[in-house]
């Protein structure tokens, strides 16, 4: 069987395979592009000699069967053990259609509709010869300023948690022997996404009540999915790098977790710990990272040049090699790999699978599911026969330089749908349009306002395109502030000079802190970096083919200067209560800490009403369960669909509990009229925290609730947990 399949080859092994199969480069062979072109061996040759020499256990961000073929011949064919080479790269939201990022598509609060993007996303990559894909990134986003919100599911935990299980099932599929099953990577652990100031590869200082309490659960709900590796993070907790770290990446992950797949270190972050002053040599490095639990170095190559003398000298056992190598081993049998090497490398694969029309349709839909209605005074839906002038306006509005977004450089741009095309496309008489671009991204463009401002006054109607470049989010593009760039900025105050009534489509990666000219425009739409389809899907969201319903995943602040900003914070012991006495609260000079647009807001162009709260009871027993029901109602014009929302607050607690928590989400779909009843379920399960001492516990007392259609409204009961031997008072 697969065990003593592995066991066998272990025991023929030297310790330089070993650390060979422990090593993963940049794939040379397949130059489609050199995504890090600064590290790694760059050279086909001398890829391919260190292949024979065992060297290689992985390859990863080349694409294309053919190349891949020739990689293999020489694992498999040319190496002592024969042992295949896996193929990994960051598939993160689309191989060559591209989707929305993750942050968009957590915007549909619709963990299936991930669920069939990964999936696409996968069939495309395992015909381009991969076997995995370094994603689902389940970090939970703590701080806007950070580049990478825009790689995950936003700022909450519960969310985090239904994302990160649906895309490691869709990565994945049912089937992990099929050639269209993609491995995932729950990435990065732990707490990337709490770095201080939202600076990248920063360092976190983090209570580990904490840490357990919002940045483990998504990882935990991966592995539960069967999350086959998981990606070291950059960053140190508490003065220790998570590469280096055994408490996290053995005693919590293996022991505590029951994690059995295996571990990547992220980007040369091995190599890394001696600049984090770690580690005092790179040799150092290599026996701090591997006695950790780190199987397989990215990149650095540290593990072949230092793990033979290290085992030599004892300081390193050959049995952490051994069950390392046995990880790796075992996820590489669990796809068939050692039997068929050339599993996911059929070269009639790419025609069938990539860039089909039904995937096209797919991200269509996604486009369209993750668009966030952030406001609207009734300009939207714009009507498609009309007779308003269009005046499409801003940096984004026929540029594809900037729409698919971080991490799709296997994408082809030429394949989008720009912004006006999509707009030109559904409009009855395209001649309704006129385009000015005013300025670039990050600079003026000369004539531009001037040029925007006549447009703007010589239509009915303006879109005004505004927000990030793409390179502006993802690895290393930390911000500063969280505003609209300088000159967009401007671009956007003429235009609402010309007082013409302004539909304002956002582009970004995480959330935006608006000025008031933005702000106060008629209707603003958040429409992230949507993809291939971006133009269609922001046109079926304009003049209403798709009725949005998605909602904020990151809450937006009123300045940069509240990050970081989430809903679910604490309290103080002077809290700022909305239209109270403001002197000696917990606010900021020029605002409350508040959102402008919370987490979870989203409008539709139905009328969705949430009415007659009715708890079941208002004890719930410690080992019973109570119903929170509602009526919801569309009192609109058209079929819509509304998120309901789940909020509970833990009043007195022997940890203090945030203002607000999210526990459960559902999507209902009401004709005008029509109304549903809304019903949740809520167990001593839901109201489990994580206690000092990191124990997780539950404890009787009072509980706020609320059915919402945002962090930020609902309807509210109350209720209490007894304990068990507990009189219901
Ligand atoms: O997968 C990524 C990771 O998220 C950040 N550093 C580089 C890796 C491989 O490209």
């Amino acid at each position: 069987d697969d065990v003593a399949r592995v066991d066998a080859l272990i025991a023929r092994m030297t310790v330089e395979e070993k650390a060979g199969q422990m090593s993963c480069f940049a794939d040379s062979f397949r130059p489609f592009n050199q995504p890090n072109p600064q590290v790694g061996i760059q050279d086909e040759r001398r890829l391919a000699a260190e292949i024979r020499k065992g060297h290689v256990g992985c390859l990863f961000n080349g694409i294309g069967v053919e190349g891949a073929r020739r990689a293999q011949d020489i694992a498999v064919k040319e190496t002592r053990m024969g042992i295949p080479i896996l193929f990994a790269g960051d598939v993160i939201h689309g191989l060559r259609t591209i989707f929305p990022v993750p942050l968009a598509e957590a915007a549909s609060f619709d963990p299936s509709l991930a669920e069939k993007t990964a999936r696409a996303a996968a069939e495309e990559a395992t015909a381009a010869g991969l076997h995995l894909t370094f994603a689902p990134m389940v970090d939970v986003a703590r701080d806007q300023r950070w580049g990478r919100v825009v790689e995950g599911s936003g700022e909450d935990v519960y969310l985090g948690q239904l994302f990160a299980a649906a895309r490691v099932r869709g990565f994945q599929g049912r089937n992990l022997r099929r050639d269209d099953s993609l491995l995932a990577c729950a990435k990065h652990f732990l707490a990337y996404g709490a770095v201080a100031a939202g600076l990248e590869y920063g360092n976190v200082d983090i209570s580990d009540e904490s840490l357990r309490e919002t940045h483990l659960p998504p990882f935990t709900a991966s592995i539960d999915a069967g999350v086959m590796s998981v990606m070291a993070a950059f960053n140190e907790i508490n003065g220790v790098p998570a590469t280096a770290d055994g408490t996290l990446l053995t005693d919590m992950l293996r022991t505590e977790m029951g994690f059995r797949g295996f571990v990547f270190s992220d980007y040369t972050a091995d190599e890394e710990l001696v600049a984090h002053g770690y580690a005092a040599d790179d040799r150092e490095a290599t026996r701090l990272a591997v006695l950790a639990g780190v199987d397989m170095s990215m990149q650095s190559g540290l593990y072949i040049r230092y793990l033979p003398e290290l085992v030599q000298s004892g300081a390193v056992p050959v049995e952490t090699l051994d069950v390392a190598v046995r990880r790796i081993l075992y996820v590489k049998t669990a796809i068939g790999l050692l039997e068929n090497p050339y599993r996911s490398l059929d070269p009639k694969a790419a025609a069938a699978r990539i860039g089909t029309s039904d995937k096209r349709a797919l991200a269509r839909e996604a486009a369209a599911r993750s668009i966030v209605l952030l406001q609207n005074d009734g300009i939207l839906p714009l009507a498609r026969d009309g007779a308003s002038r269009i005046a499409l306006i801003g940096p984004f509005a026929e540029d594809k330089d900037n729409l698919l977004g971080p991490w799709a450089f296997y994408g082809d741009k030429e394949q989008v749908v720009d912004i006006a095309s999509g707009i030109r496309a559904a409009l009855a008489d395209p001649s309704r349009l006129s385009i000015a671009r005013g300025c670039e991204v990050e600079t003026i463009l000369p004539d531009g306002v001037a040029k925007a401002v006549e447009a703007a006054k010589a239509a009915d109607v303006v879109i005004l395109t505004l927000g990030e470049g793409q390179d502006m989010s993802g690895e290393a593009q930390s911000r500063t502030t969280i505003e609209i760039p300088p000159v967009q900025q401007a671009l956007a105050d003429a235009i609402a000079a010309t007082g013409k009534p302004t539909i304002v489509l956002l582009r970004h990666g995480r959330a935006l802190a608006l000025h008031d000219t933005v702000a106060n425009a008629s209707a603003i739409l958040a429409t992230w970096f949507l993809g291939s389809e971006t133009g269609n899907g922001i046109a079926d969201v304009l003049f209403g083919a798709v009725n949005p319903s998605a909602k904020l995943p990151v809450s937006f602040p009123w300045e940069s200067g509240q990050e970081p900003f989430f809903y679910d914070r604490k309290s103080t012991g002077r809290p700022m209560v909305s239209g109270g006495n403001a002197e000696y609260k917990a606010r900021f000079r020029t605002t409350d800490n508040s959102a402008r647009f919370p987490f979870g807001h989203g409008l539709s162009y139905a009328q969705m009403t949430l009415s007659d709260l009715k708890l079941s009871d208002t004890a719930l027993r410690w080992d019973g369960a109570i119903e929170v029901r509602a009526r919801l109602t569309n009192e609109g014009s058209v079929t819509g669909s509304e998120v309901v929302q789940l909020y509970i607050r833990d009043k007195v607690a022997s940890r203090t509990r945030p203002i607000r928590e999210l526990k459960g989400v559902r999507r209902y779909t009401l004709a005008p009229g029509e109304s549903a009843e809304v019903r949740f379920s809520l167990s001593r399960k839901n109201l489990e925290f994580v206690g000092r001492g990191s124990k997780t516990i539950a404890e009787p007392g009072d509980f706020d609730v609320w059915l919402g259609q945002s962090s930020a409204n609902g309807l509210h009961g109350t209720f209490t947990l007894y304990a068990a031997e507990q009189k219901r008072g």
